[in-house]
């Protein structure tokens, strides 16, 4: 970065923000293989939350792809860029005040670490939406799988690369074990609980 460029303090601060709207805010980062439900579980649990007044948005990854991250393919090198914008953009709303989630397979350990250090202590929450990779191919609800066997698609999270599971989130939810609606509200009291908690 150019030494010439300055931080300009803003006179309202995250905490003021935060104080408006009644909540804390903070990112609940769920990672996970393709068709683990990352998606489906973090737009169920954002209503969820919503419809208890809590101030919310929704980044996914595929969503993401079609405007800010189009540039991006499926190397190494764009997934990590994947994952240093997303984390970004999600600081921007924390700051703002807002529960933000953010649905990415983000594979790497390393890059998802460096994605939690950009907030404060306690303002990630990392998601490990846990399903077996057999599980997955059997859903397949975009028939990626599929392609990704027939050799249509390469860098394949899952079939012809890797995904790191995270060693320490803060939850763990396991899709193939157990039905949407119980991830659902097991993820939702998890929340609601961290929402009333003090701030350390
Ligand atoms: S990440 O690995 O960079 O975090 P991201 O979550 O943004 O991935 O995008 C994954 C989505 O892109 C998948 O859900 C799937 O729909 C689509 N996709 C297309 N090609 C691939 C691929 N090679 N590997 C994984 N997902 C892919």
């Amino acid at each position: 970065m150019n030494e010439h460029i300055q931080w300009h303090n803003t006179s309202l601060t995250k905490i003021d923000r935060q104080t408006a709207k009644g909540h804390r805010s903070f990112i609940v980062w769920l990672t996970g293989l393709s068709g683990s439900g990352k998606s489906t579980l973090a737009n169920l649990v954002e209503q969820k939350l919503f419809n208890e007044g809590v101030h919310t948005y929704l980044l996914d990854g595929d969503n993401l792809r079609h405007g800010i991250n189009h540039n991006l393919g499926f190397s190494e090198e764009d997934r990590k860029e994947n994952i240093r914008r997303i984390s970004e953009i999600g600081k921007l709303f924390v700051d703002a005040g807002v529960v933000i989630f953010a649905a990415a397979i983000s594979p790497y350990e390393e890059e998802r670490a460096a994605a939690r250090s950009r907030f404060e202590e306690g303002e990630f929450i990392e998601v490990y939406v846990q399903c077996t990779v057999e599980e997955c191919e059997k859903r397949d609800p975009k028939g990626l799988y599929q392609k990704a066997r027939a050799g249509e698609i390469k860098n394949f999270t899952g079939i012809s690369q890797t995904y790191e599971p995270p060693g320490s989130p803060e939850v763990i939810i396991n899709t193939a074990d157990q039905s949407i609606k119980e991830s659902v509200e097991e993820l939702t009291r998890f929340l609601l609980t961290k929402l009333n908690e003090e701030r350390s």
